[in-house]
């Protein structure tokens, strides 16, 4: 066993750098998104029904697991499953999802983070101008992503740029290390990021209406539509599953991230009041912060209905397409624009660091590398890794990868972590190791939602998707036949990262003789 494990140097430490991983592009860009598209009010009652049933008690599942395995030396979850069930000789193989989730959302986080950087150059140096309309600024995103030439891009010069500055940013913050670099970066981020995104809420909630025609555009009714419950979508499956999704993908719960950055904890340290404190800051982070940007600005904008239909245009035609156009409307758009898209980028590196760490700390912890030299060879295969996301978005890619990465894995690996803490290692056990130490009592109810509701929950969002899903999505049913090759390759490509990380962890597991 390794002896010299990092630890975070403060509770404060650990707390910002579990709500920096949890508070990202998903809090601004995805949350709005889906919740305009999803109809506003009709998307926020399973979205909170989901944080108090999974996300919430996740959070303290993978807190309390990843404690217990950082004591004994170790912080992903082929090991830490392991160490919950040593005669088990499958387990570590599953385990494999834990690290290979976050991979592969880092894939691709990382590029659209870059945009992030990206487009607050172009805010700063004025490169689309203040009068642009709705169709330029969507020729402005499709050129700088490489998807079209035209008069603002005539090549893929400016995105790949930006993806080495901030590949290279998050390799430069994970070689610096727990405390060095994710937690000093996280010091410093978190408030700024609070701070920016305080003063855009102020600023779109003070707007007047944007609309003459229609007065009733206003901020008030913006926020309305997120939050006037509607009761009639509770009946759709699809958007139980989608609420789940973005409780999973905002929390950063149910992938292996949360393990890891628990590991660097001591024996002694809380969690159970620290895991509800980063949870609390990232929904701040959601629904007030998140909620009262994008959603009433597009409101204001284009309406109810025009916003419903940009968010089911793509997910990044309300942040990248719609946003600027809010902003040029207000006297210093430039910098209003800035804080906008820096926000997104301090939001996002603080999220794609704490992606990057499971892989290095499996490599450290399993194959006993330093810490130096497991970060070059993650620099050296993501920064391949990465390339098929970059030259093929727009043949699906990108698309690909998040929906197993950013959905199927984490619902998956969350039913898997929630069993072995509730019913492998078992309830009254993992109840006693999350109170180690606490600063909070749970209540005991959420004994019984851990061992029973949880899973259960989870295991209905798992069949529901399988009885409706899985046939169509193996088939490719709704790929179009220009992706077939890249979206197959992709699910080979995922399949044989999935057989060579088994293959790593047997011979981690040959090597210790374990
Ligand atoms: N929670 C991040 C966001 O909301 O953008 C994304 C993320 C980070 C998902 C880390 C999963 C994860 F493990």
């Amino acid at each position: 066993m390794k002896q010299n494990r990092e630890h975070w140097s403060s509770r404060l430490g650990i707390i910002l750098a579990v709500a920096g991983s949890a508070v990202g592009l998903g809090n601004f860009l995805r949350f709005p998104a889906k919740a305009a598209l999803y109809g506003g009010g009709a998307f926020m009652i399973p979205y909170f029904i989901a944080l108090f049933l999974l996300g919430i008690p996740l959070m303290w599942v993978e807190w309390t697991l990843g404690r217990m395995g950082g004591v004994a030396g170790h912080g992903t979850a082929p090991a830490i499953f392991q160490s919950i069930a040593p005669k088990n000789k499958w387990i570590k193989y599953i385990g494999v999802i834990g690290v290979m989730g976050p991979l592969v959302i880092f894939i691709y986080y990382t590029f659209i983070e870059s945009w992030t950087l990206a487009y607050s150059f172009f805010a700063l140096t004025k490169k689309y101008g203040r009068d642009i309309d709705y169709a330029g600024m969507k020729h402005f995103l499709s050129g700088f992503q490489g998807l079209e030439t035209n008069q603002y891009f005539d090549g893929f010069g400016w995105a790949y740029l930006f993806f080495l500055i901030t590949f290279a940013i998050n390799i430069w913050v994970i070689y610096h290390g727990i405390k060095g670099g994710i937690e000093k970066l996280c010091n410093w981020a978190m408030p700024i990021l609070f701070i920016c995104a305080a003063a855009l809420v102020l600023r779109v909630l003070t707007m007047p209406p944007l609309n003459p025609d229609n007065p009733d555009w206003n901020a008030v009714n913006g926020l309305g539509y997120l939050w006037n419950p509607d009761f009639s979508a509770l009946k759709s499956a699809r958007v139980w599953l989608e609420a789940a999704g973005q409780i999973f993908f905002t929390l950063s719960v149910g992938i292996g991230c949360i393990l890891t950055y628990a590991s660097y904890l001591t024996k002694k340290d809380d969690v159970a009041l620290s895991g509800l404190t980063a949870a609390g800051t990232n929904e701040f982070a959601e629904v007030i912060l998140g909620g009262s940007i994008i959603i009433p600005a597009a409101f204001m904008l284009f309406g109810p209905i025009q916003m419903q239909e940009i968010a089911g245009s793509g997910v990044f035609n309300l942040g990248f397409v719609t946003m600027p156009l809010v902003l040029n409307q207000v006297p210093m758009s430039d910098i209003l624009s800035f804080i906008w898209f820096f926000l997104l980028f301090l939001a996002g590196v603080t999220s794609s660091v704490s992606l990057a760490q499971p892989a290095v700390a499996f490599l450290e912890d399993e194959f006993d590398m330093k810490r130096e030299k497991a970060v070059m060879v993650f620099a050296f295969v993501t920064f391949f890794l990465c390339q098929p996301a970059i030259f093929f978005l727009k043949n699906g890619v990108v698309d690909e990868l998040d929906f197993w990465g950013g959905s199927f894995f984490l619902v998956l690996f969350a039913a898997v972590e929630i069993i072995i803490f509730g019913w492998v290692l078992g309830i009254d056990k993992g109840w006693d190791e999350l109170h180690q130490g606490a600063a909070l009592k749970v209540p005991k109810f959420y004994k019984f939602i851990i061992k029973y509701v949880t899973p259960l929950f989870l295991l209905t969002i798992l069949s529901v998707w399988v009885w409706q899903e899985w046939l169509p999505t193996i088939l490719m049913k709704n790929v179009p036949p220009e992706n077939f090759g890249y979206v197959l390759g992709t699910r080979l490509g995922l399949v044989a990262m999935f057989v060579l990380l088994c293959a790593a962890v047997n011979i981690a597991w040959k090597r210790k003789k374990r």
